[in-house]
């Protein structure tokens, strides 16, 4: 019989696809995915590191998955548990220290050796079970959270299973920009970008699998600069056009997350000239303030940014941004944090997180002196997100009345119903037939939910209102399934 796997995954979209790579290593091993933890005879936790919540969750989801182990073994049955990710990456040994029931702890870069630790876990396994002192035994653990010379994506099995009509491809890893406040270059590694020709290949069999949508995944995606198969090195924008390319079947095209220093005229020019590339950019500036973006290290200005947009807007008018903002970095006055609000202001945004800072053991920020208090963070973040909840519920305002190209991805709650987004991420319901899943429908938006719109397909609408005469019909050409 088939043994279950069960994997939790936190954090970025990054570890939503190397969750999805692990679960494509361990299928040759006889693993096959459960939604059920309680009938896994495999758990894997891929955990995150970047704030301190974040983190907290994997010591108390462990906690939960122990119990669920011992239950497993007083019934006969087993459960190996591997922890996963930043945490893993980060506190590996303190992990192993604190649980030395758990199986095996890896890093981000290492899960293409999963099949080796899972036979060195299973071995030690059974040693222990021979010894009869199954509870007892302490660290018997495989850690394994190198930074390999090898490529983990050169030992990767093909994907296992479709990702649908949505799809993420990892085409970057690592950062080594180094903020002060971030994890990220610690927990991931330096930066590192996949050849172009791994990444047609495998946007090639994601789209046979029914992908319709692409987003490239990076820490620093924009940063990437793969080799080409020219020989030479490629940036972005040079692999976008050869996606679109060489993978037509790919109506929508996205990158996450970059980095306004790497936003370069190649891919603003890509926004101009690549249809297929969504006119909604995620471009993190976590603060309007310039001093407090020199001492985060961002190495740009407010106004840096404030002109990318420009650019950006010249090149493409209707693009739409979002990003991320940390308050109350250490330093934090009342006047850096009124820039922040200013460049929201001037920027507008369809989207944003913000988050309070939280410092990082082992980031430079995290020993700064002037650590804002809890009580001032806190009053700003709500300042903060009172202004991008109100940009966030202009933004969809505005969509009232227009009539939208929405990619339809799936059936909805309701009978008839099927649930899309809009080029700006925006979920959409529509009363449409199931075989237009997959094909960009053009839906007029009727209705204001409060993260989600609703509509009717313009073609229907036309046909409701005969004497609109030439409101946009759907157009089968961009119909693809
Ligand atoms: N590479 C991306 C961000 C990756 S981390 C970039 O450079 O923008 C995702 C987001 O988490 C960041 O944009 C930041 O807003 C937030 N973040 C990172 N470290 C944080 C910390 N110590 N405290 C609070 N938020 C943090
Ligand atoms: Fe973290 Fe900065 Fe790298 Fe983004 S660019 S991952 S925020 S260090
Ligand atoms: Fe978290 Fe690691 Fe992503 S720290 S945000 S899972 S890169």
């Amino acid at each position: 019989m088939a043994k279950k796997l069960f994997i939790k995954t936190y954090g970025c979209q990054m570890n939503v696809y190397d969750s999805a790579r692990m679960a494509d290593v361990l299928a040759p091993l006889g693993y096959g995915p459960t939604n059920d933890p309680t009938e896994a005879d495999m758990v894997v936790l891929n955990t995150c590191h970047i704030r301190e919540k974040a983190s907290e969750k994997t010591f108390s989801e462990i906690g939960r998955l122990r119990v669920e182990q011992a239950r497993r073994q007083a019934e006969g049955a087993d459960m190996i548990i591997a922890v996963a990710g930043c945490v893993a990456q980060a506190e590996g040994e303190e992990i192993m220290r604190r649980v030395p029931e758990i199986d095996i702890v890896l890093g981000p870069q290492t899960y293409h050796r999963l099949p080796e630790m899972v036979a060195r876990a299973t071995r030690a396994r059974d040693q222990r079970r021979g010894a009869k002192f199954i509870r007892k035994h302490k660290g018997a653990g495989v850690l394994d959270t190198d930074f390999p010379a090898e490529s983990k994506f050169d030992h990767l099995p093909d994907e296992t299973g479709s990702q649908g009509i949505s799809a993420f491809l990892a085409i970057q890893e690592g950062c080594d920009k180094f903020c002060t406040f971030c994890v990220v270059p610690y927990t991931r590694g330096a930066e590192f970008s996949r050849p172009v020709a791994q990444i047609v290949a495998e946007a090639k069999r994601l789209a046979a699998g029914g992908a319709r949508e692409l987003t490239l995944l990076g820490q620093n995606v924009n940063a990437y600069h793969g080799e080409g198969p020219d020989g030479g090195t490629w940036n972005l924008a040079r692999l976008c056009h050869h996606l679109a390319e060489k993978v037509p079947q790919i109506t929508r095209l996205r990158y996450t997350t970059s980095h306004p220093r790497d936003m370069d005229d190649d891919l603003i020019a890509a926004h101009r000239d690549l249809p297929s590339l969504m006119p909604f950019l995620h471009l993190p500036v976590q603060s309007g303030s310039d001093r407090i973006l020199a001492e985060m290290n961002r190495q740009h200005t407010a106004d840096h940014y404030r002109r990318l947009i420009d650019k950006l807007k010249a090149a493409r008018p209707d693009i739409a941004l979002s990003s991320d903002f940390i308050i109350g970095f250490p330093g934090e006055t009342d006047a850096d944090f009124k820039a922040t609000l200013q460049l929201i202001e001037d920027v507008t945004f369809a989207q944003s997180f913000s988050f309070n800072y939280s410092p990082r053991p082992g980031t430079p920020a995290a020993v700064m002196a002037a650590q804002v208090p809890q009580d001032v963070m806190n009053a700003r973040l709500q300042e903060v997100q009172a202004l991008l909840e109100k940009q966030l519920i202009d933004f969809n305002r505005a969509t009232l009345g227009k009539t939208v190209p929405v990619l339809l991805e799936r059936r909805g709650r309701d009978e008839g119903q099927l649930v899309g987004k809009s080029p700006y991420l925006q979920a959409v319901h529509v009363d449409a037939p199931d075989h237009l899943i997959g094909t960009v429908a053009d839906v007029e938006i009727t209705d204001l939910g409060h993260y989600t719109l609703g509509g009717i397909l313009a073609a229907k609408a036309a046909a409701s209102h005969p004497a609109a005469g030439n409101v946009a019909e759907l157009q089968p050409e961009r119909a693809i399934a």
